[in-house]
């Protein structure tokens, strides 16, 4: 883990999901770290095990794919900020999601409406829940996207699809809270140490780990273009390139290019 300078955060609370694991668990050991006074509350299945004394976290657990237990997590949520958080602004980090490798025939459709529930129905319930208190005290939201939002992709077909909503969602909520004084950012990383390509049952890639981030690399870079204002950041200087390029080529481009890559990540047999 990189040396971290201890600042005061401009945010008296920081909620996430997905902090038990991978850059979520990133997120969560980087506020310890440089500001420990700072409330943590996280929403996940499984509690973070994050080694650090200075650590003020309350974990709701919480199945964020599943409507009931949701509803129920935000419910608990709210208290517990009522009850815990001191005033001031609140920093919303949406992280949790999951990916899918292969075709779109090769998963059960249960599987692929749990990741659209978590992916994309979660960001949107979480930060509906935490709207009122965000525009009432300030704040920031940060949704965990990907460098696959940027083209459609071919083998994660679903997976990119719902990373492309989480992007464009983003930009136009940043435009629309504004005017309250809630910024919105989205965080685009490429392919990154942890837990997410066993999951989703694909493999690490051709290139290697010299193109692969670390989760504290991502996390770093995302609190930087935090602070910055910007409006959303592609971390790593190879998949800032990528973007670049997708971003300008026609969409069958585009298309046919992510298929030649994500071809590479086949699961050896
Ligand atoms: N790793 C990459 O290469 C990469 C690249 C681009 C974008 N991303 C995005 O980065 C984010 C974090 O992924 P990661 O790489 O850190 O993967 P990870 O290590 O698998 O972490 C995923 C996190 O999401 C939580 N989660 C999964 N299903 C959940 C559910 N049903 N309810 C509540 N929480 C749930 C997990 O917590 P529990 O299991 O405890 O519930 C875990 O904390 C995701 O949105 C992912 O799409 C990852």
């Amino acid at each position: 883990m990189p040396v971290v300078e201890k600042q005061h955060l401009p945010y008296a609370a920081v909620v996430l999901t997905g902090g038990s694991s991978g850059i979520g668990k990133s997120f969560v050991s980087h506020i310890a770290k440089v500001d420990p006074e700072v409330l943590i509350c996280n929403l996940s299945r499984r509690k973070p095990d994050v080694n650090s004394a200075q650590l003020k976290l309350c974990h709701v657990e919480v199945d964020l794919s599943d409507n009931r237990s949701r509803s129920d997590g935000l419910e608990r949520l709210l208290e517990v900020l009522a009850q815990k958080a001191p005033s001031g602004p609140i920093l919303l980090i949406n992280n949790a999601g999951f990916g899918h490798y292969g075709a779109f025939s090769s998963a059960d459709s249960e599987r692929y409406q749990a990741m659209v529930e978590l992916n994309v129905g979660a960001v949107m319930a979480v930060t509906a829940a935490l709207l009122p208190l965000l525009r009432e005290r300030g704040g920031a939201i940060m949704n965990v996207a990907s460098v696959v939002a940027f083209q459609p992709t071919p083998l994660m077909a679903t997976y990119g699809a719902t990373k492309a909503f989480v992007l464009h969602w983003s930009h136009a909520l940043r435009a629309e809270l504004a005017p309250v004084g809630v910024e919105v950012m989205a965080v685009c990383p490429g392919s990154t140490q942890s837990a997410f390509h066993d999951e989703a049952g694909m493999s690490r890639g051709s290139m290697g780990d010299a193109f692969t981030q670390t989760a504290d690399q991502v996390v770093e870079e995302a609190m930087r273009a935090l602070r910055r204002g910007k409006a959303h950041v592609v971390t790593g200087w190879l998949n800032k390139v990528q973007c670049w390029l997708s971003a300008r080529l026609p969409l069958t481009w585009s298309t046919w290019a992510s298929h030649r890559v994500l071809e590479k990540y086949r699961p050896k047999a």
